[in-house]
């Protein structure tokens, strides 16, 4: 082997923004969302497989920054994420994300991915998974509170998989619902522009919340909220940022993905920490009831968890498979004698000055 040339354990499969967006246009972006509730339902259904924390966080005044790591003992993934809400300011995304996965037996990376569009893709999906369980039956309309980067992904996922044909939207910019309206409207949904959020919900069963706003925000109050309503909470993800008001959650049946880390950054870091929520995996594996009954207020609270990454992950190495969207990227260094780590340098040094 050439000095030059990467060993056989150097390269790594590397998924660019570019590779994403074609892996997802040859998909079709409804498929895809349908894969990856898939991939997330199967993955909740061996909830005790997996190694589970809260993610890390690192806050500042204007955001956070978050790693998500996980483990089913075979595989390891984790994922970068970040929060900035006031990034759209000046061109850049609220949340952007990439993501490894890795061989557990010897720790090498076997992926690794930007996680901008996948984060999108898989939030959507987890919502709409969710949403299946515990919509009203017979759920057709939907309320989209913020239209910001994550909400066509939303309205989509609740087309794909619950079958919604209706969705009404509201943001405080107008500019955001014109973008939202006018990227969906070749989507199949009927379409109704709100100049309220108090608008928007009216003659909704679900009702989604996805705002940005590093405060106790109030989407929802009480009096808005009638009997039967699913609510899909999303921009709720941060020690003092939430979109709720507290009423709406004391008369609420509430689901969420990891308690331990949900009571710290959702919805119901508002409420006692022994107030009673259901966990999702639960529900998906028949171990608890989703909705009970027509008349009931229920409530995804959700902050994202890294099993549904490492659904992703998963869900995008099987992929590749079928659609080679990557390139290899010399990411490990691979000496061909494995304790001279040092002589590569060496031996580059001299290639060089040949
Ligand atoms: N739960 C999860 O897994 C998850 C995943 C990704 C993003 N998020 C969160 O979802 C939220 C939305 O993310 P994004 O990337 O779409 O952000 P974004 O900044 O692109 O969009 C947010 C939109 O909310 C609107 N908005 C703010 N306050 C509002 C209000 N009071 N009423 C109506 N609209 C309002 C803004 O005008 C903007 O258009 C963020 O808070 C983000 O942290 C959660």
């Amino acid at each position: 082997m050439s000095i030059a040339t990467p060993g056989p354990y150097s390269l790594v499969p590397f998924v660019s923004v570019d590779d994403m967006m074609r892996l997802i246009a040859d998909t079709g972006v409804e498929k895809m969302l349908r894969d990856l509730a898939d991939y997330i339902e199967d993955d909740f259904k061996r909830w005790d497989s997996f190694d589970k924390t809260p993610r890390i966080a690192a806050h500042s005044d204007d955001g956070v920054i978050e790693l998500m790591p996980t483990s089913d003992g075979l595989t390891y993934g984790f994922k970068y994420v970040n929060g900035h809400p006031l990034n759209t300011r000046d061109g850049r995304q609220t949340v952007t994300a990439f993501g490894v996965l890795a061989d557990v037996a010897t720790g090498y990376p076997r992926l690794l991915t930007e996680m901008t569009l996948l984060t999108a893709m898989r939030t959507a999906a987890t919502s709409a998974l969710a949403g299946r369980y515990l919509m009203p039956q017979g759920a057709r309309v939907m309320a989209m509170i913020g239209n910001g980067a994550q909400s066509e992904f939303q309205c989509l996922a609740f087309k794909a998989i619950c079958g919604i044909d209706t969705v009404r939207l509201y943001d405080i910019d107008d500019r955001a619902t014109q973008k939202l309206a006018r990227n969906l409207a070749d989507g199949g949904l009927r379409i109704v522009e709100c100049a309220s959020s108090q608008q928007a919900i009216e003659g909704a069963q679900i009702v989604t919340t996805c705002t940005a706003d590093k405060q106790y925000a109030t989407i929802l109050t009480d009096n808005m909220v009638g009997a039967g309503i699913h609510i899909n909470a999303i921009g709720g993800d941060c020690p003092g940022k939430t979109e709720l008001h507290p009423d709406i959650l004391r008369r609420s049946r509430i689901f969420v993905e990891f308690p331990e880390q949900t009571r710290i950054e959702g919805e119901i870091q508002q409420l006692d920490p022994d107030h009673p929520v259901t966990e999702l995996w639960q529900v998906f594996a028949g171990q608890a009831p989703g909705r009970q009954s027509s008349a009931e207020v229920t409530l995804f609270d959700s902050v994202g968890f890294a099993v549904e990454d490492f659904s992703a992950l998963r869900y995008i190495r099987d992929r590749l498979k079928v659609l080679p969207y990557f390139t290899d990227l010399d990411l490990l260094a691979d000496p061909d004698d494995p304790r001279d780590l040092y002589g590569m340098i060496r031996r580059r040094a001299e290639a060089v000055e040949v």
